[in-house]
């Protein structure tokens, strides 16, 4: 059975619009673990856009089940994870203009800084996973440079307009899941899942876990919005 992360940006992109304390991602955290979930995802931007520092340290400190901290391969980031020691790191690319993290990480490119990075990580207990694009190349480049886990980017198949467009990189998300799976990497997948599309994924056991936050957050927002404002028609009738 696969295992879902839960990721709480979207949460602290909230609170951030306000400049305020709440919402508190550390209490959505623990929210999602109550209700099942099976690990904690925060991206620590170099912008701090959405989760800040503090958060994570807090986090590492409640969250029960894992903390998966989403960073890119800079020195910054690399010391942040020392010293809070998340169970996992997976390595995001960044560029400051992009509303959310838009492709995968060019590993090949990368490989020989990304390998001695990977390794004082893992030196240090902390497992990595790299975000890449499902495609056969970047598969064998994060097996290459010693990663534990690839988390293969499912963002083109969410945002496919045509089922055609869909099936075709469904394939691709397939083929990249074998492949990594023979080369005994743990395979995790995630990005644009929602409450639809993770049904095609019934019956894939080479993928462990799967990691949603927009869909989860936006759902929460609406589900939970009919209860919010009786509450405050309420307090306001008592006035
Ligand atoms: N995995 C990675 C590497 C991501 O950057 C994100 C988005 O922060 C997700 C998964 C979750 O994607 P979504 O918010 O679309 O569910």
């Amino acid at each position: 059975m696969p295992q879902l992360s839960i990721n709480v940006d979207h949460v602290a992109t909230v609170r951030q619009a306000r400049g305020v304390k709440e919402p508190d991602p550390v209490t959505a955290a623990a929210i999602a673990e109550l209700a099942g979930a099976d690990g904690i995802v925060v991206h620590l931007r170099e912008d701090r856009r959405h989760i800040q520092d503090r958060d994570v340290k807090i986090l590492k400190q409640t969250v029960k089940t894992k903390l998966n901290l989403e960073m890119a391969a800079t020195s910054e980031m690399q010391q942040i994870a020392l010293e809070i020691r998340p169970q996992m790191v997976t390595l995001v690319p960044e560029r400051r203009q992009e509303l959310t993290t838009e492709g995968g990480l060019d590993v090949g490119l990368h490989k020989e800084t990304l390998k001695p990075f990977i390794e004082t990580l893992r030196a240090e207990g902390i497992a990595v996973s790299l975000f890449i694009n499902p495609d056969l190349e970047q598969v064998k480049a994060s097996h290459w440079v010693g990663a534990d886990f690839v988390e293969i980017h499912t963002g083109i198949f969410s945002d496919a307009e045509t089922l055609e467009k869909r099936e075709m990189e469904f394939e691709r998300i397939l083929d990249a899941v074998k492949l990594a799976s023979k080369l005994g990497l743990g395979v995790n997948a995630g990005h644009g899942l929602d409450y639809r599309n993770i049904s095609w994924f019934r019956g894939i056991k080479e993928i462990e876990e799967f990691s949603i936050g927009h869909s989860v957050v936006a759902r929460a927002v609406l589900v939970g919005f009919e209860r919010a404002v009786r509450e405050m028609v309420y307090l306001v009738r008592s006035l």
